[in-house]
C-alpha cells in the first residue's frame, strides 16, 4: 500500500516512520511513505501557502492552488489513482470500521491541513473522504495522518507477525468488544496476582473468562458498542 502525504512539515514525518512494525513494513516493501511539501506548488516569490479569510475572522486559511495542484502532480506518481483523504476535524470519524474500509485501498493520498484550515474549493474539487481523528482541535493534519496510517497498516496482510496479530483487537469487526485485561510475568507484583484462570492451562476455561470480562468490561466502559444501531 502506498501512503502519499501532503504537508507544509514532512520534517515530522522521518522519526515516525523510523518505529519498528512501521520501518520494517516499509523494509520488506510493504508499504511506502511519501511526502510532499506543497509550499513547492506556490508561485508567488515568498512561497506563501495561506493567505487572510474572506468575509474577515482569525487566522488564516491555506490557499486552493497549491494543495489542488501538488494532488494532480503526485496522482500520477504511481499506477492507482488511491483515495484522496482529508483530515479535517469536520469529517466523519474515524472508527475501527472506517480504518478497515480504508485497509482495502491500494492507495491513500493524505491532505494534513493547518492554519485556520483549508480553502472550500479543495473540498469542492477534489472531493476528498473528509476525516477527523476525534471531537477536538488539533494544530495540524500531521499528527492525525500518523494516526490514520498506524491503525491501517495493522490490517494490511504481511506487517504484524501472528505475535502482534489483530484480530482480538478492541474494536475489531466480528468483535466489537473492549480486549480482556492482559497479564504477564510475574505472577504476583506488589500483592496483585494473576487470575488463576489464566495459569490454568485449560484453553477452554480461559477463552470463557476472557469473553465474560471482555463483555462485562465493555458494558460498564462502553455500552455503546453493544448497540446494534451504532
Ligand atoms: C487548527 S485546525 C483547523 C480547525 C478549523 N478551524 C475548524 O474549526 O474546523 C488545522 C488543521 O488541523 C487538522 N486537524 C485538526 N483537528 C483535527 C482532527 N480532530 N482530526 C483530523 N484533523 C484535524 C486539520 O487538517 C485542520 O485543517
Amino acid at each position: 500500500m502506498r501512503f502519499d502525504v501532503l504537508t507544509l512539515f514532512p520534517e515530522m514525518f522521518p522519526g515516525y516512520v523510523s518505529q519498528s512494525i512501521l520501518a520494517k513494513a516499509i523494509q520488506r516493501k510493504i508499504i511506502s511513505i511519501h511526502t510532499h511539501d506543497f509550499r513547492q506548488w506556490t508561485t508567488d516569490k515568498h512561497h506563501s501557502v495561506d493567505d487572510r479569510p474572506f468575509g474577515g475572522g482569525p487566522g488564516m486559511v491555506i490557499k486552493p492552488e497549491p494543495v489542488v495542484e501538488c494532488v494532480e502532480s503526485v496522482r500520477p506518481l504511481a499506477d492507482q489513482a488511491g483515495r484522496i483523504v482529508l483530515l479535517t476535524p469536520q469529517g466523519r470519524k474515524l472508527t475501527q470500521p472506517v480504518v478497515e474500509e480504508l485497509a482495502t485501498e491500494e492507495r491513500l493520498i493524505l491532505i494534513c491541513g493547518r492554519y485556520e484550515g483549508i480553502d472550500q474549493r479543495v473540498v469542492d474539487l477534489l472531493e476528498p473522504d473528509e476525516i477527523s481523528i476525534g471531537d477536538y482541535i488539533l494544530n495540524g493534519g500531521e499528527v492525525a495522518a500518523m494516526v490514520l496510517i498506524d491503525a491501517v497498516l495493522r490490517l494490511i496482510p504481511g506487517v504484524l507477525g501472528d505475535a502482534e496479530s489483530h484480530v482480538d483487537d478492541s474494536f475489531s469487526s466480528g468483535n466489537r468488544l473492549l480486549e480482556s485485561a492482559q497479564y504477564t510475568r510475574p505472577r504476583e507484583y506488589r500483592g496483585l496476582t494473576v487470575p488463576d484462570v489464566l495459569l490454568s492451562g485449560n484453553h477452554q476455561e480461559v477463552e470463557r473468562w476472557r469473553a465474560e470480562q471482555s463483555l462485562a468490561k465493555t458494558k460498564q466502559r462502553r455500552a455503546d458498542l453493544l448497540d446494534d444501531t451504532n
